[in-house]
């Protein structure tokens, strides 16, 4: 079993967004029983609540239903519990970074690196328009290719 978790700010934009398209290829691969997917925010505002509903609109129009989802905040433990903690911007990587133990099971590191794209970082769209909730998903899209190769090479 390989263990992922997504994060994020606030759990209700980007990391839920992650979430629900990297479960969709995880099923699409037939990797869905190996690989366990959770996501989570550093902050804890939005705790208990659905995915915003412009993160959720954007994704159903691409055919990824984000509305099982509850937003959490990342715990300690979650450094034992994951393989892999992806983290979507600098400032996420830094407060994770923060949080680590020394003897934490997971990589850290940043979504992106899994794209070939030239972004570092998924940009926060919760204060813009349309635009970024499609940029979000073209992002989220890509890396998830990348990782679903790298998770691939691990289970092998
Ligand atoms: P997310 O977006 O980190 O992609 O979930 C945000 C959601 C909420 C807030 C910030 C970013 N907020 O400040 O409430």
């Amino acid at each position: 079993m390989v263990r992922v978790m997504f994060v994020c700010l606030g759990n209700i934009c980007r990391s839920p967004t992650a979430h629900g398209v990297f479960e969709a290829k995880l099923r699409e691969t037939g990797l869905a029983e190996l690989v366990e997917v959770e996501s989570s925010g550093t902050g804890s505002w939005h705790v208990g609540e659905a995915p915003d509903k412009r993160a959720s609109k954007h994704a159903a129009k691409r055919g990824y239903d984000l509305s099982p989802l509850r937003a959490q905040q990342v715990q300690i433990n979650d450094f034992y519990r994951f393989d892999y903690i992806l983290a979507m911007d600098e400032a996420n990587r830094r407060d994770l970074s923060e949080m680590m133990p020394e003897d934490a099971k997971a990589k850290l590191e940043l979504f992106l690196s899994y794209t070939s794209l030239p972004e570092t970082e998924v940009p926060d769209p919760y204060y813009g328009g349309d635009a970024g909730f499609e940029h979000v998903l073209d992002l989220v899209e890509s890396a998830s290719d990348g990782l679903l190769q790298e998770i691939k090479r691990a289970l092998r």
